[in-house]
């Protein structure tokens, strides 16, 4: 007995929903952070003092949200897999974030009107450069040579940053009503399942054994 063909059945998929394409890369995320920062600053010297405000207000919460990512996810599991002078790299680039936060601090004290306003941005944006390229082409690459699971914390350092937005998007919802409330929580429900399909992909892949020699 022939049995019917099988050619209209579909395997069974989640067709519902794009999968959750490979997960994010640590390392690349955290570039795009500084690729988007990089943009806000171009955009900062070009706007004027009504738009510069508000662009600043932008930098400097992002780099808060970047900054604090970095120290709680990137940096601790940094100074795990590093050894020798390269750990001192991470706490170079732990001491720089306070210079950073230092600045951020001054600029959201000031006014866009106030005259050393535009020049604290501008050293803002140079020290940011600096510490960029530092862990770009100094610590990144350091990081890709060692066992570090970078998948997986590309999804946690995801999962963190939609915890802070969510605690800061609560403080400025309270003013604006509940019109974007209903929105945000779509979006962000959107990202946590992602992430947390990102994590489980992760996590159910098994990894070659340790590139990096005890
Ligand atoms: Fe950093
Ligand atoms: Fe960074």
């Amino acid at each position: 007995m022939v049995k019917p063909s099988p050619a209209n059945r579909k395997p069974k998929q989640n067709s519902a929903s794009k999968p959750a394409s490979a997960a994010a890369n640590a390392l690349e995320l955290l570039k795009t952070e500084h690729q988007a920062v990089a943009e806000l600053f171009d955009e900062f010297e070009s706007a004027d003092s009504d738009e510069q405000q508000a662009l600043a207000e932008q930098i400097c919460q992002q780099l808060t949200l970047h900054a604090q990512i970095e120290e709680e996810i990137l940096y601790p599991a940094a100074k795990n897999v590093l050894d020798g002078e390269d750990v001192e790299l991470v706490n170079e680039a732990a001491v720089e974030h306070a210079t950073v936060k230092d600045l951020i601090a001054k600029i959201e004290a000031m006014d866009a009107e106030d005259e050393p306003y535009k020049a604290t941005v501008k050293v803002l944006s140079e020290y940011v450069k600096h510490h960029v390229d530092e862990e770009e082409n100094e610590l990144f690459p350091l990081l890709e040579g060692t066992d570090l699971d970078l998948e997986s914390m590309g999804a946690e350092l995801v999962g963190r940053k939609q915890e802070l937005m969510t605690q800061l998007g609560s403080d400025e919802d309270l003013d604006e009503g509940d019109a974007l409330d209903g929105e945000q929580d779509e979006d962000e429900s959107a990202v946590a399942a992602a992430t947390a399909q990102s994590a489980a992909k992760s996590a159910s892949k098994s990894k070659p054994s340790s590139r990096k020699s005890p």
